[in-house]
């Protein structure tokens, strides 16, 4: 198993991005190498479990994780402030395989599956692949990171389920780009109707709820095709072949 760190992170910024999601930078010395999809157990002052959350941009100094106020404690995270600090443990997982495509790589979120998807994209357009993305939300309010992606010069199409924003439907009502191989995230049933729908090869990124996140407990073990997986350990990342839908 890769060496995970426990360290001590001091918050940068923690500000709102949406009506209910957050960007939360966090910066320390001696902060390991994160690679894309790979993810963090964050201390909650005060909760006995740490809460995973996938890495969305790093660098050799600090951590950006987009976040939703969903449960007790991320609405506890979002009350916290720049000076604060925070137990964190990390790197976890496995995260996507860029050098599984050739030349073109599709990416496909689905509302916070956004996030890991663009330090993929970023290592991707650093490899001098092509990227396409598309990012599927509820409504227009909802929509996150997009002046993100076009400042990495990839300029998303945007599905939204109600067409306040975008194209109307679900992200594979778009019209898919030629793609070598595609990557994605967001919520089960979309991931599950991409898989499905693109013949391609592809990569998925998995949740499940964690106890210690670092592959010790098994608590969140999942059939796949090659056996039981632990999706912190041997995910989050699988192959779309590996998932038993
Ligand atoms: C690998 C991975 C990456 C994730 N990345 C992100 C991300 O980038 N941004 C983001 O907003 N969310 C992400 N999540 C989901 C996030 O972990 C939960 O939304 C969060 O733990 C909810 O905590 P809470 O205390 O607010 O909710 P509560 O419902 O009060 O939490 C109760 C318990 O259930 C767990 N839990 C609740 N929902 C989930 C869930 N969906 N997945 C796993 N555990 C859950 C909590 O960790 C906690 O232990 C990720 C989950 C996993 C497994
Ligand atoms: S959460 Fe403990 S093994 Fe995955």
């Amino acid at each position: 198993m890769p060496s995970i760190t426990k360290i001590r992170l001091e918050i940068i910024s923690n500000l709102p991005v949406t009506h209910n999601c957050f960007r939360l930078e966090l910066a320390g010395e001696g902060l390991p190498a994160v690679a894309p999809g790979q993810f963090v157990q964050l201390e909650v002052p005060g909760k006995f479990l740490r809460r995973p959350i996938s890495v969305h941009d790093a660098s050799v100094e600090r951590i950006v994780l987009i976040y939703k106020t969903v449960g007790e404690g991320t609405k506890l995270l979002a009350g916290m402030t720049p000076g604060q600090s925070l137990e964190v443990l990390m790197p976890l997982g496995r995260g996507f395989d860029p050098g599984m495509c050739g030349k073109r790589a599709l990416l496909i979120g689905g509302g916070l599956g956004s996030a890991p998807l663009y330090s993929l994209a970023k290592s991707l357009l650093a490899a001098r692949k092509q990227v396409n993305v598309i990012l599927g939300f509820n409504t227009a309010a909802d929509v996150v990171l997009l002046d993100e992606y076009r400042a990495l010069g990839a300029e998303p199409a945007v599905v939204t389920l109600d067409g306040s924003y975008g194209t109307k439907g679900v992200v594979t009502d778009t019209p898919i780009p030629e793609h070598d191989c595609f990557y994605t995230c967001g919520p089960l049933p979309m991931m599950r109707a991409v898989c499905k729908t693109l013949e391609t090869p592809g990569e998925l990124s998995m949740e499940e709820r964690m106890g210690c996140g670092a592959g010790f407990c098994y608590g969140c073990t999942i059939q796949t095709a090659g056996g039981p997986a632990r999706v912190c350990a041997d995910g989050p990342v699988f192959k779309k072949e590996d998932i038993l839908w």
